[in-house]
């Protein structure tokens, strides 16, 4: 206001000073003066720059939220059995190590990795591992764990509707030797903790290493055959290789007394 005095009296006629004085009264004038201020010589630039870099990061926290809640993804785990009904039981699927058990269960993951892989759920389908197959008058009992990344967002309902619908109607068309009934198809999710365990855990521990202790494995223990325990350790030291070691049961390895200083 002060600055916009100092330009009025500079005026000289009186009429015109008047008019000049009204309209510097008027509540538009000032006000247009005080943005033209505010707009024109009081802003710092820091101060422009602090506020463009704060809705920067507005912004980008909002994006963030977003994209978190749609993108974010979770591993979800689930148990299909069904009967596989022109395969006969044969003794040695009781063993996850025997080559009889290897061999099926392939042929069964690649059936699963066909059924999803094809489906509109390929992108969501990760894998599948065969827990089980057991003995059924039918033929062989099958119970596979399956593991998808579905978005959070997801419900687990309608996660558990996808996988059941395109088990239920691609198993049926996948063409592949194995047959499967399927009024015998049931599809259940497991926990994270189940479910990470049922995956990941198998490499180096035999089916019922769940209960071991070291007396069992005496008593109960039995000879390995040729190629049964096809894993080996890496030891590091910095995540570098430093020596190999055997896996002898769940939580032991055996390696060379070298590699470690006495
Ligand atoms: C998977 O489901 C079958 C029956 O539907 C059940 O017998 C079996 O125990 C389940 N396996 C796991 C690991 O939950």
């Amino acid at each position: 206001m002060l600055r916009c005095c100092t330009v009025c009296s500079g005026v000289q006629d009186s009429t015109s000073l008047r008019q000049k004085t009204l309209f510097l009264t008027s509540h538009w004038y000032s006000k247009i003066l005080t943005e033209m201020d505010s707009g024109g010589r009081n802003v710092k630039p820091w101060k422009i720059a602090v506020i463009v870099v704060s809705v920067i990061i507005g912004l980008a926290l909002i994006i963030g939220l977003i994209s978190y809640f749609l993108c974010h993804y979770q591993d979800r785990y689930y148990n299909a059995t069904f009967l596989i009904t022109n395969v006969p039981y044969d003794l040695q699927y009781g063993r996850q190590t025997t080559e009889e058990f290897r061999y099926l269960s392939q042929e069964i993951e690649t059936m699963m990795s066909k059924v999803f892989k094809g489906s509109f759920l390929s992108r969501k389908y990760i894998r599948s591992h065969v827990i089980t197959l057991s003995p059924d008058p039918g033929g062989v009992l099958v119970s596979v764990a399956l593991v998808f990344k579905f978005a959070s967002a997801d419900s687990k309902a309608t996660s558990w509707s996808h996988v059941n619908s395109v088990l239920r109607r691609r198993l049926e068309t996948s063409s592949t030797f194995l047959n499967v009934d399927q009024s015998t198809i049931k599809l259940t999710e497991l926990n994270k903790e189940n479910g990470d365990n049922l995956i990941n855990n198998f490499c180096g521990i035999r089916k019922e290493a769940f209960s071991f202790s070291g007396v069992e494995r005496i008593t109960d223990g039995q000879r390995a055959r040729d190629g049964e325990w096809p894993w080996q350790a890496s030891i590091q030291l910095d995540g570098t290789h430093y020596c190999g070691a055997s896996v002898i049961s769940n939580t032991w390895l055996v390696t060379a007394a070298h590699c470690f200083k006495a």
